[in-house]
């Protein structure tokens, strides 16, 4: 097997798959990425991408990869098969194994000895061994002896995929000589660094670092609840406990949102019966699109009125919508009858999102009465925004991007 004429087959080539089998097709490997979904296959086929992930373009166009909709027939001959499919939760915090558990079955009818699985999705504890027994049970191969398993989680953020994969370590869980020799083998290709270890700790660190992530936003939520009930100017606050102080680092307050962090919540705390600080973080950051509406509300009536949204991503520039706090926002709004709703998404070049009219930021500013700017996407600041207001509008400025340092605030 040449080094660089690695066979590798991904499952799953959505916002984590597509970027690695571009990526590992660059590096020189035979790539061949499998999709259930007929839409995202032809995307792929028609050299188009779905969904922005700045450097994919590029590479997609000139791809030789295969696509193909069979698992069986996907990994015949694979070296290396690659598992990014979602793991969602169930609507209780609960992980909903069933995306997993369905590739394991078509894998099973079609896995040769030789061949190592890499699990990548991020999942619940207990899920790589789930894998390895079931691989166990219902073949005739047997883990280090003549197939390999290792949990080797995705780190990167949406619109840094390209740039992260190869510069960030790499976490290798693995409990076999096999499988740790194959892995290395496929991963020395990245040029980044190499971090060994077992498979619950590296299915912890994943959920850890994310975990990390949400709770720490929610503390800088809670702390902008708590000003406001203070009266106290949590921009100011934030601004001068960070400035030059080593021990600092306070996140800006905003809404913390989408697929990763909300449910990455849940696989990591649904084996806990205890109330306990991630569930707090849990409350506190789903807590923040009822905050903006009560905050804008002290100050003026949002009933009868033209309300502008700006944003519907979860986050910042990305065009990923998935498990977004702003349709909760627009639920909120839309509860104290406003006259009329307006939504600005720039991220994302689809004349309707979800039912709403995806309008551009200038009418928007013309005719709303309450701006809620809810991500702080690049597109919205001082220079796109201010001067451009209607006069005696109200602005919710959660991220404060305005540079205004203030939640609610009025222009005339
Ligand atoms: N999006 C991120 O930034 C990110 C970052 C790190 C880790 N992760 C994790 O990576 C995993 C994938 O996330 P994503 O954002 O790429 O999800 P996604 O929904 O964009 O992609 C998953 C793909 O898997 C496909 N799929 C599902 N079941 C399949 C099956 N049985 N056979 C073939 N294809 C199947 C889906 O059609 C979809 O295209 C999740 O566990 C997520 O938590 C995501």
């Amino acid at each position: 097997m040449g080094y660089k004429n690695l066979k590798v087959s991904i499952i799953g080539i959505g916002r984590v798959g597509l970027p690695l089998a571009l990526f590992l097709e660059n590096l020189g490997c035979k790539v061949v990425g499998i999709d259930k979904d007929s839409e995202i296959l032809r995307d792929v086929r028609k050299k188009k991408m779905s969904f922005d992930e700045p450097g994919c373009a590029a590479l997609l166009k000139k791809t030789k990869m295969t696509i193909s909709p069979s698992i069986q027939s996907g990994v015949r001959g694979s070296d290396y098969i690659i598992i990014t499919v979602g793991t969602p939760l169930y609507n209780h915090i609960e992980s909903d194994l069933s995306y997993i558990k369905s590739v394991c079955t078509d894998l099973c009818g079609s896995l040769k000895g030789g061949q190592t699985i890499i699990l990548r999705s991020t999942v619940a504890p207990g899920t790589t061994s789930y894998l390895k027994n079931f691989v166990e049970d219902n073949t005739s191969l047997k883990i280090g002896k003549n197939f390999g398993l290792a949990f080797c989680p995705e780190r990167l953020a949406e619109n840094q995929a390209i740039e992260e994969l190869g510069l960030l370590p790499q976490i290798i869980g693995t409990e076999d000589n096999f499988s740790k020799n194959m892995t290395n083998k496929l991963f020395n290709l990245f040029g980044v660094e190499l971090l060994f270890t077992n498979y619950l700790s590296a299915e912890l660190i994943k959920l850890f670092n994310n975990v990390h992530r949400f709770t720490d936003f929610a503390v800088a939520n809670q702390f902008s609840v708590i000003a406001e009930k203070y009266n106290q100017n949590i921009y100011e606050i934030i601004n001068m406990a960070n400035k030059n102080y080593p021990r600092g680092h306070i996140p800006s307050p905003g809404l913390t949102a989408g697929t990763c962090l909300r449910k990455d919540f849940g696989l990591l705390n649904e084996s806990s019966s205890a109330p306990d600080l991630f569930l707090s973080a849990w409350k506190i950051n789903e807590h923040m699109p009822f905050h903006l509406v009560n905050s804008a509300k002290k100050y003026t009536k949002i009933r009868g009125k033209t309300i502008a949204v700006l944003g519907y991503g979860f986050k910042k520039n990305s065009d990923d919508i998935r498990d977004s706090l702003v349709p909760k926002l627009l639920r909120y709004i839309e509860r104290e009858v406003p006259k009329k709703v307006l939504l600005c998404e720039p991220n994302i070049p689809k004349k309707n999102i979800e039912g709403f009219k995806n309008t551009d930021l200038n009418s928007c500013l013309k005719k709303a009465d309450i701006i809620f700017i809810a991500i702080n996407h690049d597109a919205f600041n001082k220079e796109t925004i201010l001067g451009k207001i209607k006069k005696n509008a109200w602005c919710v400025d959660l991220w404060n991007v305005l540079g205004q340092k203030q939640l609610v605030l009025r222009y005339n």
